[in-house]
């Protein structure tokens, strides 16, 4: 991957930024998204942030080493702290950090936020406390995908702020468009998590310390709800 080339998963998340966006990526890391986007003349301008240096370099090479220091500010902040009112950001991406530091990020300086902004969200893990957050921030969630590449499930989530939304836990865990589309990665998600789930249940059972009666509660309510949704769709067929 570099900025001509994305990878797949960076390509299905730059296609949800709205054209002619100004966009700001959070943990932008080299900067390839931004950079790609704006070369495609897909996006007008944008900020990247950055909390760690070794990453802030690399994404003020690539921006300069392309000509784009007029049209990409690379900042070194941690979250929200890279977007100023002047950037007037119409689209913020947070990509390839875990579910719980994303809601972090966006609980932390929520003032940054101006409520216009698309959000474009591609946690790694902990999707459920992210949905939670946006339900209880008053965003709706407008798309969502889930892919597979190199080995690894990759969930998008889109959402902008809209009048109060509630979902179900059921809609929160397993995200409320993918509970209805039941794509085939969506599927075969939940098929390998099903194995995976049922295999620490029964590491549970037979652990020597006992384990907390919560987490083993939430567990199982987990697998039922994952066989309730494959059996459902054993059934189409
Ligand atoms: C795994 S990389 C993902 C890079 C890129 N977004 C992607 O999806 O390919 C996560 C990046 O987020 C940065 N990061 C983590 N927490 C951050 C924060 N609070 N503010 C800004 N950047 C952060 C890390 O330094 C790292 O470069």
């Amino acid at each position: 991957m570099n900025e001509q080339r994305l990878s797949e998963r960076l390509e299905r998340v730059a296609a949800h930024v709205p054209a002619g966006a100004r966009l700001a990526d959070i943990g932008s890391d080299h900067g390839y998204l931004l950079v790609a986007l704006v070369k495609r003349g897909a996006i007008a301008a944008a900020v990247a942030g950055e909390v760690a240096l070794t990453p802030f370099h690399a994404a003020q090479r690539s921006v300069r080493e392309n000509g784009l220091s007029q049209r990409i500010s690379v900042r070194l902040a941690n979250g929200l702290a890279a977007i100023e009112p002047a950037d007037g950001v119409t689209a913020i991406s947070l990509c390839g950090m875990g579910g719980e530091t994303i809601r972090d990020i966006l609980d932390r300086d929520q003032a940054r936020l101006s409520g216009e902004e698309r959000l474009i969200l591609q946690p790694n893990g902990g999707e459920q406390p992210l949905r939670h957050w946006l339900m209880e921030h008053g965003y709706r969630i407008l798309g969502e995908e889930v892919l597979r590449e190199n080995r690894f499930n990759y969930e998008i989530i889109v959402a902008e702020r809209s009048e109060p939304v509630r979902y179900s836990a059921q809609e929160l865990y397993f995200g409320p468009l993918q509970l209805q589309e039941r794509s085939s990665a969506f599927l075969a998600k939940w098929q390998r998590l099903l194995r995976l789930k049922q295999c620490t249940l029964s590491h549970f059972a037979r652990a020597r310390q006992a384990v907390p009666e919560e987490k083993v509660q939430a567990l199982t309510q987990q697998i039922g709800w994952i066989s309730e949704l494959l059996a459902q769709e054993g059934a189409k067929r």
